[in-house]
């Protein structure tokens, strides 16, 4: 019987969703470990004003783990946008839905994205936030998809490259559910994917 925090563990109304756990919590989190001592070696120099940008939904957890993993003092905040396409691929047109508070000129930004898949919402984001004059923005993805990019982007800080599969869990969703799923997974082919 496997336990909330195991690395098979899997809520029990979802388990016959899921084909297979690609990266399981453990993984993740030892990933991060490595990814947080960098961020905070490559920013130790500068004037302690990092900003971590979420982007909504799918980054929540890498950002909220991220971010207990830093030694250096960090504020945070969100942005949602939604490309304009239906169900699980990207048609480039990004509207902002949700824009931030904070006033980004002249400060280190660090944008956390779930996954990079064509690319085309992170090249608007960045275009965006660096016509704010911030000192610096920056791109750590938990997840990368390079099959399928087709904008030349760049992503400072990579989790893991996954291959060309839908995956969901640890806030990735399909259709806003499996989210909760603590681990990445694939999902079984005729559960809408
Ligand atoms: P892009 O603009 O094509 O790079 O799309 C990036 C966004 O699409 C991500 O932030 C995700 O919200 C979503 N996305 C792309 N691939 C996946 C996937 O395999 N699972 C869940 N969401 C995905
Ligand atoms: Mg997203």
């Amino acid at each position: 019987m496997s336990r909330p925090g195991d690395d098979d563990w899997i809520p029990e109304q979802l388990k016959d969703d899921v084909e297979e756990v690609l990266i399981p919590a453990s993984r993740i989190g030892a990933r991060l470990d490595e990814l947080a001592v960098e961020v905070d070696r490559d920013y130790a120099d500068r004037n302690g004003d990092l900003l971590l940008v979420g982007v909504l939904r799918g980054a929540i957890f890498t950002l909220s783990d991220l971010a207990r993993r830093l030694t250096l003092p960090c504020a945070i905040d969100f942005m949602a946008c939604s490309s304009y396409g239906s169900g699980t691929t990207s048609s480039g047109v990004v509207r902002i839905l949700k824009d931030l508070d904070t006033d980004i000129e002249g400060r280190d930004v660090l944008l956390v994205e779930d996954i990079v898949d064509t690319g085309l919402t992170l090249d608007y984001l960045i275009k965006n936030l660096r016509s704010r004059k911030p000192a610096s923005v920056e791109v750590l993805a938990l997840l990368t998809k390079p099959s399928r990019r087709e904008v030349d982007l760049p992503v400072r800080y990579v989790g893991f490259e996954v291959p060309d599969v839908f995956v969901v869990g640890y806030g990735l969703d399909y259709a806003e559910r499996y989210r909760g799923i603590p681990h990445i997974v694939s999902l079984r082919p005729g559960t809408g994917v």
